[in-house]
């Protein structure tokens, strides 16, 4: 059996749509990062953040989980607060920004249309994901952003949906790791306030409780 590396390789055409709506995205935009957008972080991390798929103008653009969209401002910001990072944000892949105890991923690494990957893509995904936690020996907390990668992540872990609903501030005990799950912290979901600055540093409040404990 051929082993699933945890980074998935720009050209990566597992997913036709994805493929060819980057393919699409290259003509236009020629510049632009345009591939699968591999895992950032400290390979030690005992954090796992897992987000959705990269934003078209974010991640897709930048080529760095998150980096360059409105998401990746509070999410990187948090990330500082909770002492997760070392140098300083600034919205762009070569801004010397380190993460400490942490990486950054994505269930799906290919930039979807509309921001919705299909059940096949997440599907065809999922392998990467499942490499990216086993690579992680020092993992302690999977945090999830948006049931999208929850749901992925607890498949990826061959747990049952049906035991392991999402719901912001969730948790779930898994072996030696805990499963931690907040709302996206998209745009629409910070301007709606269904996920407010105070919400979402809970969680990573827990995060490093658990991570400390
Ligand atoms: N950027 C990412 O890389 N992932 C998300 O889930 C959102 C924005």
């Amino acid at each position: 059996m051929t082993e699933i590396m945890p980074e998935a390789p720009k050209d990566c055409a597992l997913c036709p749509r994805l493929r060819q709506f980057i393919l699409d995205q290259r003509e236009k935009e020629p510049d632009w990062f345009n591939g699968a957008v591999p895992s950032f972080g400290d390979s030690q991390a005992k954090l796992l953040v897992i987000g959705l798929a990269p934003g078209m103008t974010g991640a897709n653009r930048t080529g760095r989980p998150f980096t360059g969209d409105w998401a990746g401002d509070l999410l990187y910001a948090t990330l500082g607060k909770f002492g997760f990072t070392r140098g300083t944000y600034d919205r762009r892949p070569d801004d010397g920004l380190e993460l400490k105890d942490a990486m950054i991923t994505n269930a799906v690494r290919c930039v979807p249309p509309q921001n919705k990957p299909i059940g096949a893509e997440i599907n065809q995904c999922r392998p990467f994901l499942k490499a990216r936690i086993d690579a992680l020996s020092e993992v302690k907390v999977l945090l999830c952003l948006g049931k999208i990668s929850h749901d992925s992540t607890v498949r990826a872990l061959g747990l049952r949906l049906k035991d392991h609903p999402f719901g912001h501030g969730s948790e779930y005990q898994v072996g030696d790791m805990t499963l931690l799950s907040s709302y996206h912290c998209s745009r629409y979901n910070t301007n709606t306030r269904r996920l407010t600055e105070e919400m979402f540093e809970n969680v990573f409040a827990r995060a490093k409780a658990l991570i400390e404990a």
